[in-house]
């Protein structure tokens, strides 16, 4: 979709410099072409050269270079671009733009450009809610600017709240909806969803303000396949990595909930801060489940067989010439995840069930809310071609009670934190206080 397209890629000061790197890289692999322009201050968290290295274009950041005007000139980086993106947009360069300056080579191609530009803006959540900011967004958005972002989320300050910069694929997304025209260019940014700015309560231990917002609440997460013994040495499993479930706690406990991570059998490492217990079968998921509660969350990710052998053996069986395979006798497994959002003193506060689904996605998953009586529903097409099982990236829609959203393709891991944020929003936050 991206082939042949022409980015140039505006870098201003922040944290989030870094993401940059897998930007141009997920950009360069859709075909795209990369060449970077950096304010001064951009240059001070990533280093020219290693744009250089992943764009294989120069990278310009000096506006009075001899060589540099000589060879490009700062109109042609913007008449040889199909599209400028700032990212990341830091406040600075947002009431630069906002005013007209040109006093560095960034601001002046972006000043001269007659092409569209597209935001990313990456800061602290008082800087993106200060009045200033505001007004600066707003006269950009007036003038067609679109933006990306920014997210909500734990920031580098310790903070927590909009204001961290869109991931990488969440940029490329908006990239390619530019390009087939379903960026509507003025789309308001999102200023925040919920509780203006969130204060975080203090570390257990006193001291720093955390970006903890889940640190009261207690999440259970399932994870990987269930193995279900034929014999001592066969089982019946299906194809799942783990890599979306294990994702999913790691982000919870990231936020500050203590996490008990119940998994089948996988080869992704555990993630940090969550207590793992491992199963093989449906029934011992289930059970370690129930030993976790009482939880505030659980998030069913799990995939659980169906049916197990009801007829396993206690030894191997045994080939026998002439003799027919064995018989298999399949029952169904407990339904973990309807057996613990069935009401009740324990049924935690927040159940969240998965839909591996490979036909009509979304009406199952709609129908299996109400079956199962969960809250909501990540439902994922696990057919062959989406590369789900196993993959690294995952395109979910979320069913709840309020109706169904349609994810962009996202990491595995930025579908975590993403989900994690909305059980930040669902729960909401105390200590909160008013916008300045
Ligand atoms: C460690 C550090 C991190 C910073 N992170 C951000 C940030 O994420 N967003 C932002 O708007 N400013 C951030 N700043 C401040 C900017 O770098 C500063 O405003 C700078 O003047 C921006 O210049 P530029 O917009 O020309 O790149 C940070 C500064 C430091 C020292």
């Amino acid at each position: 979709m991206l082939t042949g397209k022409r980015i140039l890629l505006i870098l201003s000061g922040g944290i989030a410099a870094f993401k940059c790197h897998d930007l141009i890289r997920r950009l360069r692999e859709r075909g795209a072409s990369v060449r970077c322009v950096l304010t001064p201050a951009a240059a001070r968290f990533v280093t020219p050269l290693s744009l250089q290295a992943l764009s294989e274009d120069k990278v310009y950041s000096d506006l009075f270079s001899l060589t540099d005007e000589s060879e490009m000139g700062h109109i042609n980086l913007s008449r040889e671009a199909d599209l400028l993106v700032v990212a990341p947009a830091s406040a600075n360069i947002l009431a630069r733009m906002a005013q007209g300056l040109a006093d560095d080579l960034a601001t002046t191609v972006l000043l001269a450009t007659d092409k569209a530009v597209l935001v990313a803006p990456a800061m602290n959540v008082r800087m993106w809610l200060h009045p200033a900011t505001r007004a600066n967004v707003a006269t950009l958005r007036s003038r067609g600017v679109a933006f990306v972002g920014p997210n909500e989320g734990a920031m580098a300050c310790n903070e927590f709240g909009p204001g961290r910069m869109s991931e990488p694929l969440e940029i490329v997304a908006a990239i390619e909806a530019y390009f087939t025209g379903r960026l509507p260019a003025a789309e308001p940014p999102p200023l925040i969803s919920g509780p203006s700015v969130i204060r975080m309560p203090p570390e257990p231990m006193g001291g720093a303000i955390a970006h903890r917002p889940l640190m009261s609440r207690r999440a259970i997460v399932t994870s990987g396949p269930t193995r279900e013994a034929i014999d001592p040495v066969r089982y019946i499993s299906n194809h799942s990595s783990g890599k979306q479930g294990h994702a999913i706690a790691g982000a919870l406990a990231a936020l500050g909930a203590e996490v008990t991570l119940v998994t089948g059998p996988v080869g992704v490492a555990d993630p940090a801060g969550v207590k793992v217990v491992r199963v093989e079968s449906a029934d011992d998921m289930l059970a370690a489940c129930r030993a976790a509660l009482p939880a505030d969350i659980v998030v069913c990710a799990a995939a659980v067989a169906d049916w197990k052998v009801r007829n396993a053996a206690n030894g191997k069986l045994k080939k026998v010439p002439g003799a027919a395979p064995p018989a298999l006798e399949l029952v169904p497994n407990p339904d973990i995840l309807a057996s613990l959002a069935a009401s009740g003193p324990q049924r935690p506060a927040l159940v969240v069930g998965f839909a591996a689904e490979t036909e009509n996605v979304v009406a199952n998953a709609v129908a299996k809310r109400e079956r199962k009586g969960c809250d909501w529903i990540v439902a994922n097409d696990v057919s062959p071609a989406t590369g789900t099982f196993g993959g690294d990236r995952n395109t979910v829609h979320l069913v709840t009670a309020s109706g169904v959203e349609a994810w962009p393709t996202l990491a595995k891991d930025a579908v975590a934190e993403e989900l994690a944020r909305r059980v930040v929003r669902h729960f909401g936050t105390s200590g909160v206080v008013a916008a300045s």
